[in-house]
């Protein structure tokens, strides 16, 4: 059987099982916002741990934050968003469309320069674009309920000025050292112009980010280390070496902050089939903790100009800015500095849709065809599925006492209704790694049959050994 590619496949898969729904489905839906699932909410959950557990828990030179999503306006003026972060986008003057001028296509037999031999995606006319101008991607929103201390404020577009804002606070209240990381996961917010294929680009999203710091000069090394280790986490667990590249950005690409950027690219089954950004790996320098210092000093004026972002003027920077209230003593070299930041900046819902597609798999068993998750154990939504093999003959007792044994340790499911072989198939759709049947010789010999996922095999366990059994396989 052919290995299900198409993109729709794994949405109706995703909506069928209760991975991922439409959000505000019953009205209709709301454009590019989605829910996970029961299903979907365990794999989600499983990514974010797998993350956590290999950079925070796993390392000794990374810490973990988890700040607020609304942050001071300054903070976005010092970042470089409020002026920056836009996309250069044009109007169908035939349809009234917005599209983003780096998004459009050519007409066929039209490789004029500009928007002359453009298609507009929408109605498809030729040529008919206004002109290019930026379109601010950050949502903004009112904080206070008086008018007099009421200001606008905006969602965060990154999750990464959280933890350069907290540089300070972290260097003053643990005992990190340079080289360090910060470590972020959570929600972030862009008006995207195009959103596209499912939950690979979305208005609201969430992203797993760390800031590592280092001395400069080692910045490049780093950078280096950063590249291979993210790489490895997606092959640890399960993406296949053939669908994942590493692809460093062209000059022209790079954003406004980095010296140099690599991105974690996957072979998507959308576009044409084409390799998409996953990760972005980016050498930040000291950009931002100096733009945060010229920020701090720009306070007053603030205020002053009553919030006006654009009456902020950050071209002022002291001369010692190296000894500034973001730098770094270096106790052992007796040296102060700006730190550099390598950044590796993944996105959980992309990371998400790269461990669907991958581990989606078709079989054929007795000349029926198989459809199943071949998810790594440590992102299964669930660990183990406990089945009594006949509803009598005191079964569903035996396979609750195991499965409530096991629940505490693991995620499981307990099901005794249909046919085994119906439940061994729903259990193979939703990537659970072990299925375990308690059936008549249970009460004889004390044995259960465990069932493995990927090779159908099926062994013979002691009932007591159940839970040592899975933490061993599972190795989680
Ligand atoms: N702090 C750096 C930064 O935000 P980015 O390349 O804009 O860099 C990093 O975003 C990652 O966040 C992307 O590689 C992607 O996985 C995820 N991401 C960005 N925009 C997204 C969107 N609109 N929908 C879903 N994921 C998104």
């Amino acid at each position: 059987m052919a290995k299900l590619t198409k993109l729709e496949d794994i949405v109706s898969l995703c909506k069928r099982r209760g991975f991922i729904f439409q959000s505000s489905e019953i009205y209709g839906g709301l454009a590019s916002c989605y829910d996970y699932g029961p299903l979907g909410s365990e794999l989600k959950r499983n990514v974010r741990n797998a993350w956590w557990k290999s950079t925070v828990q796993m390392r000794d030179d990374i810490v973990g934050l988890d700040c607020s999503i609304f942050m001071h306006p300054l903070v976005w003026k010092a970042s470089g968003h409020a002026d920056k972060f836009a996309d250069i986008v044009t109007v169908c003057k035939k349809c009234n469309v917005r599209s983003r001028v780096d998004h459009l296509a050519s007409a066929e037999n039209k490789t004029a320069d500009g928007l002359a031999g453009k298609v507009c995606p929408a109605c498809g006319a030729v040529g008919q674009f206004t002109e290019p101008m930026p379109f601010r991607l950050m949502f903004e929103t009112q904080m206070g309920a008086n008018v007099d201390d009421s200001m606008t404020i905006f969602l965060r577009p990154e999750t990464a000025q959280g933890i350069f804002v907290n540089f300070r606070n972290v260097l003053d209240t643990t005992r990190v050292k340079i080289p360090f990381g910060i470590a972020q996961i959570g929600k972030s917010f862009r008006n995207e112009v195009t959103t596209k294929a499912f939950i690979f680009r979305t208005r609201e999203f969430e992203q797993a980010e760390i800031e590592f710091f280092c001395a400069p000069g080692t910045d490049e090394k780093w950078f280096e280390h950063w590249k291979e280790a993210r790489f490895k986490w997606y092959t640890d667990l399960g993406i296949k070496k053939e669908n994942l590249r590493l692809r460093p950005h062209e000059k022209d690409e790079l954003a406004h902050y980095a010296k140099a950027c690599v991105d974690v690219e996957y072979k998507f089954p959308f576009g044409s089939g084409d390799w998409q950004e996953l990760e972005g790996i980016a050498n930040r320098t000291d950009f931002d903790l100096r733009q945060h210092q010229r920020g701090m000093r720009t306070l007053n004026a603030w205020y002053e100009k009553k919030g006006d972002l654009s009456k902020i003027d950050l071209n002022s920077e002291s001369e010692d800015y190296q000894k500034g209230p973001l730098s770094y003593f270096d106790e052992e070299a007796k040296q102060r500095f700006i730190p550099y930041v390598i950044e590796p900046s993944a996105g959980i819902d992309r990371s998400c849709l790269a461990f669907l597609v991958d581990a989606y798999d078709e079989d054929e068993v007795n000349g029926e065809k198989r459809g199943l998750l071949r998810f790594h154990p440590a992102i299964a939504p669930v660990k183990a599925a406990v089945f009594p093999l006949v509803k009598k003959d005191g079964m569903p007792e035996i396979a609750r006492n195991i499965y409530d044994d096991i629940r505490k340790y693991f995620n499981c499911f307990y099901d005794e209704k249909s046919a085994v072989g119906r439940r061994y198939r729903r259990q193979d759709e939703a990537g659970t790694p072990f299925c375990i049947t308690i059936d008549g010789q249970t009460k004889e010999d004390q044995t259960v049959t465990v069932r493995e996922r990927d090779s159908m095999k099926q062994e013979r366990i002691n009932m007591s050994q159940v839970k040592q059994y899975l933490r061993e396989k599972l190795d989680i």
